[in-house]
């Protein structure tokens, strides 16, 4: 069989741990693909930086280029932000390649352009990696839920400020002092304000609300409240009760079902509930349905490897659909429901 071969736009963090685990596993994803799978591409904005395990003749500067090979099966778009991003996707599917991406804030503010260009092209687009890291959470909502009624979907999606929140918890420190050592500890970025103002869940939850009840979200349509005015005293006040705070997102389908509520703010739970004890920069997401109950899903929601194993599922579902020449899941907006930010809290 030929190998199918991959593009990779973007080697950071997580981009150069896919690369990684694409060559130190090769044998054993050709085995579970049915196909070698081959990396024929890397574009980077600094060609110059030594990038172990990774030859100098795949690295390019020119990601246009790449995704314009007609020869390539997956890009795997790990590179963030709006633009170029979104372009390059497109361009990836106009050249016949399906697309795995991390991109939260791209399928947030304009997802509907991706699934109408992979749909145009017969294509998947497929993103575990853009929602709670390796936690398998887009495609349980996409597949197996497929059959059941999503009503609500509640949790922790930002691991920066659980750990700046935990901190807080345990020790007593302020706010300051809790992003700065989560900032020396490299959760936290230079820049922390995509995080701490909850623009990062936010983008979370509106993809999150938008596959669990098919309809269609965007961030605009979250409400949003940051963490950065809880206090030590807060802390104090809501262990007298009982309780931690947490900064939750919560999607919920309205009773009538004719709505969605969408919403990212600071909350106060009991220490009884699971989602108090998700310490440190760990993820956990609850998710009820209908017939199913309550699930609980829970793990490493950020970082290079337990990012870059989602991406690689995703990888392994594209290029087994690609064999087959079969899609997975598309978007599956059924009806245009009103999304208000602020339902019944
Ligand atoms: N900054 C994000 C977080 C990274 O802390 O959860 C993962 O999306």
């Amino acid at each position: 069989t030929r190998p199918l071969k991959v593009a990779l736009l973007g080697c950071g963090v997580v981009g150069s741990e896919v690369a990684r685990i694409m060559t130190t596993h090769a044998g054993d994803l050709a085995a579970r693909i049915g196909a070698p799978v081959e990396l024929a591409g890397v574009a980077v904005r600094r060609p110059a930086k030594v990038r172990e395990g990774i030859p100098q003749e795949l690295i390019t500067t020119d990601a246009k280029g790449l995704v314009s090979r007609d020869d390539i099966d997956v890009v795997v778009e790990v590179i963030g932000g709006i633009e170029p991003a979104r372009t390059l996707i497109t361009t990836a599917f106009e050249h016949g390649a399906s697309v795995v991406s991390a991109n939260k804030a791209l399928l947030a503010e304009d997802g509907a352009t991706l699934y109408a260009a992979a749909e145009k092209h017969g294509r998947d687009l497929y993103f575990e990696a853009a929602v709670a890291g390796a936690i398998p959470l887009i495609r349980p909502l996409r597949e197996s839920l497929a059959g059941d009624k999503v009503n609500r979907v509640l949790g922790i999606v930002n691991g920066t400020t659980n750990f700046i929140l935990d901190k807080m918890d345990t020790s007593g420190a302020g706010y300051s002092e809790a992003l700065d050592e989560a900032t020396a500890l490299g959760y936290a970025e230079a820049d922390p304000t995509a995080d701490v103002e909850a623009f990062d869940a936010a983008a979370k939850a509106a993809i999150l609300a938008g596959i669990a009840f098919h309809t269609r979200v965007r961030l605009d349509d979250v409400y949003r409240e940051g963490m950065t005015e809880v206090t030590a005293a807060d802390f104090a006040s809501a262990k007298q009760m009982g309780c931690t705070i947490k900064l939750l997102a919560i999607c919920e389908r309205a009773a009538d079902g004719r709505s969605v509520t969408a919403r990212v703010h600071p909350a106060m739970i009991p220490l009884s509930h699971p989602l108090a004890s998700v310490r440190e920069a760990y993820n956990a997401v609850f998710v009820e349905a209908e017939a199913a109950g309550r699930l609980m899903f829970y793990g490493p929601g950020a970082g290079g490897a337990p990012t870059a194993s989602a991406v690689l599922g995703d990888l392994v579902a594209v290029c087994r659909n690609k064999l087959a020449e079969a899609t997975g899941p598309g978007e599956s907006v059924y009806t245009q429901l009103p999304v208000s930010s602020m339902g019944e809290v």
